[in-house]
């Protein structure tokens, strides 16, 4: 597929539904930024997938960004589909500050999304969350920048079963 032209590219895990009733996560690679001001961030689901069934639903996701310690979690949420996967799992869940679809804890950050918008795109909806909380681990990300310090934690999803993780190396261009 060409699209797999523009990889590597990260990859999230998406937490949906409500602890209190049922609550599901996916591995997902189609996510983007669309705007600054409010902050949006949509993702790519495939109605095939029973996490769109829980944002249809609950009009919530959370999008967790996994660490390199948690690639197994990811192929897991990847390739198994409900929430019966969590059982073989190791992540655990606490509550989001502004969404009732619950964060997860080991992941370096947590960014709680309200559905605004979706539209159909091919064989896969885009919903648009606006982002209305997030939670991260101060000792990987500057706490004002927000920009992530140790590098070698975060992966990026080559193809298949392949991922990748970045290096230290931070390098500047030339002006
Ligand atoms: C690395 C990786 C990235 C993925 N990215 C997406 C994605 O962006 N959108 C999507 O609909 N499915 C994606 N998938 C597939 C779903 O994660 C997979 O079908 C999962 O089992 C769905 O879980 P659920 O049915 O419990 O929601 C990806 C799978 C992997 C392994």
């Amino acid at each position: 597929m060409a699209y797999r032209l523009l990889y590597p590219l990260r990859t999230y895990l998406i937490v949906s539904g409500r602890m209190s009733e049922e609550v599901n996560v996916m591995t997902a690679d189609w996510v983007t930024v669309l705007s600054h001001k409010p902050v949006l961030v949509g993702v790519a689901i495939s109605p095939k997938r029973y996490t769109h069934k829980l944002i249809e639903k609950y009009g919530e996701y959370v999008i967790a960004v996994p660490s390199k310690d948690m690639l197994r979690d990811v192929w897991i949420a990847g390739t198994e589909s409900g929430p019966d996967k969590l059982s073989f799992m190791n992540i655990s869940f606490m509550e989001s500050k502004t969404v009732r679809t619950p964060s997860i804890r080991e992941a370096l950050a947590n960014i709680e999304c309200r559905v605004v918008a979706k539209n159909t795109y091919g064989d896969h909806t885009f919903f648009v969350g606006e982002v209305t909380g997030y939670t991260f681990n101060k000792e990987v990300y500057d706490s004002e920048e927000y920009a992530p310090k140790k590098l070698s934690l975060f992966i990026a999803h080559v193809a298949k079963e392949k991922f990748t993780r970045f290096s230290e190396e931070i390098i500047i261009p030339e002006i």
